[in-house]
């Protein structure tokens, strides 16, 4: 247990225990995640590290319930998502997690404002409460002047502002993130960052994978992965 853990008497709101996912390649079996252990508290911010091939976003993948190629067991907020079937997940994912992809995901055919939207329409959000919050996002990166173009005209990093307001628009209780500020010059990334600790403050939990130390140390406790498994010392220090 950490001692920066900010609610320790609390049950996990994500829990594994011993998550493995093999693949078959060239005649054989490769472990990509192995017998993976995993608490995050509600309202901890985590970091996880590691090279790449790791197995990073392989771990957020079943996280985020868009993998169900695995084995083990999976805990959301007291649901056991190793037992609902695919549609059930789906819609727990989409009600809990807010998830920033490595790669950005936007839809080609939605324009900036309708994008970021998204995720309200699949609750019951007003309309007027809709328009308000998209304009807040899009005023908090300084992208109000995108907001009518379609993600084929907006550079990469601008594409990485908007997949990270689409994550957060919805006030997940679950923030996954696969380096949220990694196409984005310091002072974009400064954002993402300050506005990940802000959502952190108000008891959101997070689970970021990132290269950054400095990012990392935005966490409360940072754990290490190598080729699909935690470092014994789970917790490590990135000083
Ligand atoms: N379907 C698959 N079949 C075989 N190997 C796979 C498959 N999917 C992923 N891998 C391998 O699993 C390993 C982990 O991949 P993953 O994308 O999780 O790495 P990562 O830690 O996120 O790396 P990065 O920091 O580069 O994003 C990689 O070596 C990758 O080639
Ligand atoms: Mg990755």
């Amino acid at each position: 247990m950490n001692e920066q853990d900010p609610n320790p008497s609390a049950s996990p709101i994500v829990s594994l225990r011993g998550v493995s996912k093999t693949v078959r390649h060239n005649g054989a079996q490769v472990a990509l995640l192995a017998d993976i252990d995993l608490d995050l508290r509600p309202g901890e911010f985590l970091s996880i590290v590691g090279p790449s091939g790791s197995g990073k976003t392989t771990l957020l993948n079943v996280l985020g319930m868009l993998d169900h190629d695995w084995t083990g067991e999976y805990s959301l907020d007291q649901n056991r998502v190793d037992r609902l079937k695919p549609a059930a997940r789906q819609k727990l994912g989409r009600a809990s997690i807010g998830f920033v992809f490595q790669q950005y995901h936007l839809l080609d055919d939605l324009d900036v404002a309708e994008n970021i939207e998204l995720p309200l329409t699949y609750r019951d959000t007003k309309r007027a409460e809709r328009k308000s919050r998209v304009d807040a996002m899009l005023a908090r990166f300084e992208i109000e002047d995108k907001r009518d173009l379609y993600p084929g005209q907006l550079s990469g990093g601008q594409q990485q502002l908007v997949a990270v307001a689409r994550a957060l628009i919805a006030r997940p209780r679950v923030i996954l993130a696969d380096e949220p500020t990694g196409a984005l010059h310091t002072s974009q990334g400064d954002k993402i960052m300050d506005l990940l600790a802000e959502l952190n403050a108000d008891g959101v939990s997070i689970i970021q994978v990132t290269h950054n130390r400095e990012n990392a140390k935005r966490g409360q406790r940072t754990v290490e992965l190598l080729d699909g498994r935690f470092l014994s010392d789970a917790t490590i220090s990135m000083c």
